[in-house]
């Protein structure tokens, strides 16, 4: 197929925006129903997407482009088990990790949902065991401390959805995550833990990443001093998450203490599989299966609902129109609810790792900007740190606010808060203040004449900032996964419209392999000579 951006579909597309002139406050203004007419609810999330540069013709141009770069025939293949993801052969399954409906999902003619089950029912009882103190450590006390060892993610996703439940943990239970490579991740954790109630889990996908082997060597060395060498401690102390048994094995964890994806589960998407046992074990397998089924009834909407009803196709559906027809260069992702403060670091991985990519599944170079700059803080911190630029800079930025109705803690007047803050940020990004209101409210204040004509072009607001807000009443297990799953597929139909294969992610290995020959270099061996700036380092850390 050739590039989209010769389609009409895209051409057309290029027009409206070109002849695109009514502002946002234009927009209400002429439609009082626009909430209505742009709000749609599913799996407990309403997602209210008024606040954007968009009217019905604008949608069917959008939902044109996503038939024209067939849409219908490449989730089918997704959801069927398809190797969508042909750069590494692989299908791109994470459906089958939530499908509790258990319908039979195919990968090389055999169902994969028998060994899914299997899997979910050894972290079930593995969860019981911890919880109920028949597993213990080696002198014979219970677990009280979980510690993950991962990265990317075998990493982000388990940490994010453990801090966003933190009102659902077991309360003899606190679990740290470790990353980075920099040992003062390790480190600092190391510091804190008891090795007799402690578990390690080792999270890698390939079980070869450098930074998670790293630590996991340094944690069992760590262990071993603490205990005299106790090696056959180790069993009950360090456990694999993994797709990879020979290198788990061969690292020293018994099979048996091993919980095993698949290759068609993608790093990012992994959350779901046993990678999620972290969050298990800290939310118990209840709350977990809840997740799941937020998740799965994300999916089952995503794949049945009208294309103008489904919220997955419709937020994707407007960052393409941002990113390609607008050029905006980012999206902010602002959640008002302190909970998923974690939730943009999460969201840089599913959509930058997925989408941050150059050339078509043909391998042609696109010409086209693709994946937007994903970035975000919590709520009010942002308020008082980078808003001002959202107010007053140059850029257009796109922005998801999501918002809690609750909190998980009733405290007095702090929702209240919260949500007068969310819907205040919205509407003046989108509202803005012109001159003449500005000049108004410094009069009123009793600002006149050269102080008024000084002070009012530094307190206008141009307004015009699109956003989305998704609104749910309170984060359970539930609305959670159906959010992740929401987002997870805002990636798919993403990267249906710029013809990209979203689940590999050739673009972070090169790095990796340099690194290691400079590690080579850094240690006094052999050394390449680089270029004049990194020989210069590596000399400044030799001397
Ligand atoms: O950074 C690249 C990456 O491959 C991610 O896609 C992945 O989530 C991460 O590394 C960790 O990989 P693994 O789970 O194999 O250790």
């Amino acid at each position: 197929m050739a590039l989209i951006s010769q389609s009409h579909a895209w051409q057309d597309l290029q027009a409206h925006q070109t002849q695109f002139s009514s502002s946002l406050r234009e927009l209400f203004a002429a439609n009082p129903q626009r909430f209505q007419q742009f709000s749609k609810t599913a799996c407990g999330l309403t997602l209210d997407f008024s606040k954007n540069h968009l009217t019905p013709n604008t949608l069917k141009l959008l939902t044109a482009l996503l038939e024209t770069a067939e849409f219908t025939r490449l989730r089918q293949q997704f959801f069927s088990g398809d190797k969508i993801n042909h750069t590494e052969n692989r299908a791109a399954l994470h459906i089958a990790l939530r499908n509790q409906s258990n319908t039979p999902i195919l990968v090389d003619g055999k169902d994969v949902m028998p060994e899914v089950n299997a899997v979910l029912a050894k972290m079930r009882a593995f969860t019981t065991a911890v919880h109920s103190g028949q597993w213990r450590g080696y002198t014979g006390k219970t677990i009280d401390t979980i510690v993950n060892i991962g990265i990317g993610g075998s990493d982000l996703g388990p940490a994010m959805v453990t801090r966003a439940l933190r009102a659902y943990h077991q309360p003899r239970l606190r679990a740290f995550f470790v990353s980075n490579v920099d040992a003062t991740h390790l480190g600092e954790t190391l510091q804190q833990l008891d090795p007799e109630t402690t578990l390690f889990v080792i999270a890698s996908k390939t079980f070869t990443t450098q930074e998670t082997m790293l630590n996991a060597n340094s944690a069992r060395q760590w262990f071993l001093q603490q205990t005299n060498g106790n090696e056959s401690a180790i069993a009950q102390h360090f456990i694999a998450l993994s797709t990879n048994t020979a290198k788990v094995t061969a690292f020293g964890i018994n099979p048996d203490n091993m919980f095993v994806f698949w290759d068609w589960v993608g790093g990012r998407f992994s959350l779901w599989s046993a990678i999620g046992l972290p969050i298990m074990l800290m939310i118990g397998a209840e709350k977990f299966d809840e997740l799941l089924g937020g998740a799965h009834a994300m999916d089952e909407h995503f794949y049945n609902a009208p294309l103008l009803d489904n919220l997955p196709v419709l937020i994707a559906l407007i960052g393409v129109w941002y990113s390609s027809f607008w050029r905006a260069a980012t999206q902010a992702v602002l959640p008002y609810d302190f909970t998923l403060e974690l939730l943009p670091a999460y969201l840089q991985q599913l959509e930058m790792e997925s989408l941050g990519k150059r050339v078509t599944r043909n391998g042609e170079n696109v010409d086209y900007p693709t994946c937007p700059i994903i970035w975000g803080a919590a709520g009010n911190n942002g308020q008082h740190a980078f808003y001002q630029l959202l107010h007053q800079g140059t850029h257009l930025v796109p922005t998801d606010f999501i918002v809690a109705k609750n909190s998980q803690y009733p405290l007095e007047n702090h929702q209240v808060a919260t949500l007068s803050n969310a819907f205040a940020q919205s509407l003046v990004l989108m509202q803005g203040r012109t001159t003449t209101e500005t000049e108004a409210a410094l009069s009123a204040n009793g600002m006149s004449g050269e102080a008024l004509t000084f002070h009012a072009p530094h307190r206008v607001f141009a307004g015009n900032q699109p956003s989305n807000t998704l609104i749910y009443e309170k984060l359970t297990p539930a609305i959670l996964g159906s959010l992740l799953a929401l987002y997870e597929h805002k990636v798919f139909v993403q990267s249906v419209c710029w013809q990209l294969n979203p689940f590999d992610q050739w673009g972070v290995e090169l790095g990796k392999q340099v690194a290691n020959s400079l590690l080579t270099a850094l240690e006094g061996g052999k050394n390449d000579f680089y270029d004049s700036s990194t020989q210069g380092l590596i000399n400044y850390c030799l001397k």
